[in-house]
């Protein structure tokens, strides 16, 4: 029998505004936000994922007719509906909102009404009982969780919320945001004593156990040993890697190779690791994988857009109008970027400056928009022209930039290898192998090391 099952609000329309401006402003957020957990180089705004689940399960209020059913309201009540979700789509996205229980029950409000709307159409379903229970809203499974944005905010609206992912660091994420923090909510703190003993309670453990268990990855348990968060933490042992600590960092001409040790670590862990076909993965498409976790989104918009223009574009010019697409989908604009003094745009086009071209007197200090892009271009600049204790002088009036800028060389080292853009690969592999140097001097000019502020 088929279910009947009227069209939800997400594939009617949305109030995609108010969701980008509030899923943007999350990146700036801080304090008490999931991406100061761990770092997670995917991590998709909590605000998209709460309005996405939302509209997903309120059901639209237009009149629809056909499949065996009839719902909705006439054309100006369902715009008048629409509108009341979308207020409290609008309520519901923002950051001040997570936790405001009125704004939360109010959506819940409305997830449960429709719920019971798709209830009552599917009452003489032969499985009603089990599938269509008015009571008892359908789980929510996300398989593919990473850092967890989707069943966070599907739990927070009402939903028994399940999440799974082959990497170990995920499930870990997943578990501190979703299983364990329910787990501790209404009761007096703890002591140790008691902590064990409740530990050892693992009957009490909620669905979100079985992040550990049927993965379908041949061993199966993904449970988190400590051996198993190490190995796995491929984001962290890439960190490593590029930083050197008590080795030497690794140079971005021999990343690919280094990185299959930590890499491959993860898929070793299991007896098999298989394509969606059921062949086996190949190494080569394992390790494009796992060069995914260089994530374009944890850059600045600007530097966002210069990023995937010099994919497409190279140093090449093109077409303003293009570039006036890509900036907006990437939060930004072509005179924010012109501003910003990282392209050149006349005569309806427009292209990245090189590092030759950016100004010799350039003072970070008193740039009011200063992407990373510029910033890395701009040492490159500083290294090739004045060598490295200059490119040290300079990376030390921006101290809290290093990390974004050797991240960024290390991911255009790889873009243009990729690409087989050998000359423009040199430069970003010259300044990488160069950083310690560069750090060190960066240190004799006044500043220690190049950690930012600790967040806590
Ligand atoms: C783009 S991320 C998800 C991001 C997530 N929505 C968030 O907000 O952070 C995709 C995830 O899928 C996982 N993944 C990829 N292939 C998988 C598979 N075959 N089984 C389980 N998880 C897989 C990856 O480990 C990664 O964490």
């Amino acid at each position: 029998m088929t279910i009947k099952s009227p069209k939800k609000l997400i594939e009617v329309a949305l109030p995609l505004d108010a969701i980008n401006t509030a899923a943007a402003r999350e990146k700036s957020i801080r304090h008490g936000h999931p991406s100061t957990l761990h770092l997670w180089w995917a991590r998709r705004p909590l605000a998209a994922a709460r309005a996405v689940i939302f509209a997903q399960m309120v059901n639209d209020p237009g009149y629809q007719q056909g499949g065996g059913f009839r719902f909705g309201v006439n054309k100006e009540k369902a715009q008048a509906e629409r509108e009341r979700l979308f207020k409290i789509i609008e309520d519901l996205v923002q950051w001040e909102n997570t936790n405001n229980e009125e704004v939360l029950e109010r959506a819940r409000v409305e997830i449960r009404r429709s719920w019971r709307e798709v209830c009552e159409l599917n009452k003489s379903h032969p499985q009603a009982a089990e599938l269509f229970n008015p009571d008892k809203l359908p789980a929510f499974h996300d398989p593919f969780a990473g850092g967890g944005a989707l069943p966070l905010e599907a739990q927070r609206l009402g939903l028994e919320s399940y999440a799974s992912d082959l990497n170990p660091v995920a499930v870990t994420i997943n578990k501190a945001m979703i299983e364990i923090p329910p787990r501790f909510a209404g009761l007096p703190p703890v002591n140790p004593e008691a902590r064990n003993e409740w530990l050892g309670d693992r009957n009490a453990l909620s669905g979100m156990d079985r992040l550990a268990e049927g993965n379908g990855f041949g061993q199966g348990d993904l449970s988190v040993s400590s051996a198993a968060a190490e190995r796995g933490n491929l984001p962290e042992a890439l960190d490593e890697m590029t930083r050197g600590g008590v080795n030497s960092p690794v140079a971005p001409v021999d990343l690919s190779q280094a990185i299959i040790g930590p890499g491959m670590a993860i898929f070793s862990q299991y007896a098999a690791v298989l394509e969606a076909d059921g062949s086996p993965m190949r190494v080569k498409t394992a390790l494009q994988l796992i060069n995914r976790f260089l994530a374009e989104d944890d850059f600045d918009h600007d530097t966002q857009f210069c990023l995937h223009w010099f994919e497409q574009q190279g140093w090449a010019t093109g077409k303003y109008g293009e570039a006036d697409v890509l900036a907006r989908a990437k939060g930004t604009s072509v005179g924010g970027l012109v501003e910003a003094g990282v392209v050149e745009s006349a005569k309806g086009e427009l292209r990245l400056l090189k590092w030759a071209e950016m100004p010799r007197d350039w003072s970070p200090e008193t740039d009011a928009r200063l992407p990373i892009w510029e910033a890395l271009h701009q040492l490159i600049r500083a290294l090739n022209q004045d060598g490295e204790s200059a490119a040290g002088g300079l990376l030390a009036r921006m101290p809290n930039l290093a990390e974004p800028i050797r991240s960024l060389a290390y991911r255009l080292y790889t873009l243009c290898e990729r690409k087989g853009w050998a000359e423009e690969a040199r430069a970003y592999n010259e300044l990488v192998t160069a950083w310690s140097a560069i750090e060190q001097a960066a240190g004799e000019a006044g500043v220690v090391g190049s950690q930012g502020q600790l967040e806590i």
